[in-house]
């Protein structure tokens, strides 16, 4: 693959567009799978191709297990997307992370169980590789951005992806901890999984918005609580983007960790004859 990068961004709660933007244009992609979220932004942010899509559509208008996150991934891909920057809300499981954090993660763990994870199946069997579910060298770029734009944040941190829609329960959310977790959401997984499968860079950084339900100082997590720091912090989410761009632009060839390469030695089922 040549050096020609795309950046895509999946904005969750909070980032609904992106500052800067040239040239734009909303557009319609259909998918083998259904319908994405919305119609991807397309435009140009400096001097390149950027590619933006509204996780939950314009409106927050759907659910985080009513998301068709296979059609999301398939619209970015047909777009030329080669990095995806995920940005997600979340709750944080550490006391150390309040909220106002930012995290640049570099695991999760998938506990969600009422969606579609891969694009595989149907009479072609694939095992992607998922050790490392984040790419380093976008996590890198990221955390350089951060550090340049002096945003406080963790460089690593472990994402538990929960189905909801309801927020967990206290016995959870301590089950959670005790499992090392550092943030909790609901929308990241699959799209890392399928980012992986189709090919893709992708990071995820998520902005934490509360305690969740565990920390006795601090009231349990609302939508209202979790609204309001979003807004607090959109400009933050925004910034980041522009200083990452020019960031992914210049990256050159392919990914070291092998994200461009992860279905080589991926497909089981034999080739027919
Ligand atoms: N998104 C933001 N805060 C959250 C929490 N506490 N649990 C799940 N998803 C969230």
């Amino acid at each position: 693959m040549s050096g020609d990068t795309v950046l895509g961004v999946i904005g969750g709660s909070g980032l609904y567009d992106i500052d800067g933007l040239e040239n734009t244009r909303w557009v319609e992609v259909a998918t083998p799978f259904g319908a994405p979220s919305d119609a991807l932004l397309t435009g140009e942010l400096a001097g390149r191709r950027l590619v933006f899509l509204p996780r939950h559509g314009r409106g927050h208008r759907i659910p985080p297990s009513e998301l068709n996150f296979r059609a999301n991934i398939h619209a970015l891909k047909q777009l030329g997307v080669t990095d995806i920057l995920s940005v997600s809300a979340v709750g944080s499981l550490k006391e150390h992370l309040p909220p106002g954090s930012f995290v640049v993660i570099d695991q999760f763990i998938d506990r969600t169980f009422a969606r579609e994870k891969s694009f595989f199946g149907s009479g072609l069997v694939a095992h992607v590789g998922l050790g490392h579910p984040v790419c380093g060298r976008l996590g890198d770029l990221i955390e350089e951005a951060l550090v340049e734009l002096d945003i406080p944040h963790q460089r690593r941190g472990t994402y538990m992806v929960m189905e909801g829609p309801q927020f967990s329960t206290v016995a959870e959310s301590n089950l959670y901890r005790s499992w090392g977790c550092d943030v909790i959401g609901m929308t990241n997984m699959p799209e890392a999984k399928l980012a992986r499968e189709a090919e893709m860079c992708y990071a995820t950084v998520a902005m934490v918005t509360d305690y969740d339900c565990w920390h006795e100082g601090h009231d349990h997590v609302s939508v209202d609580a979790v609204i309001k720091v979003v807004v607090a912090n959109a400009g933050k989410a925004r910034s980041l983007v522009a200083a990452l761009a020019p960031k992914v632009a210049a990256r050159d060839g392919l990914c070291a960790q092998g994200c461009h390469t992860a279905l080589d030695n991926a497909i089981m089922t034999a080739p027919a004859h």
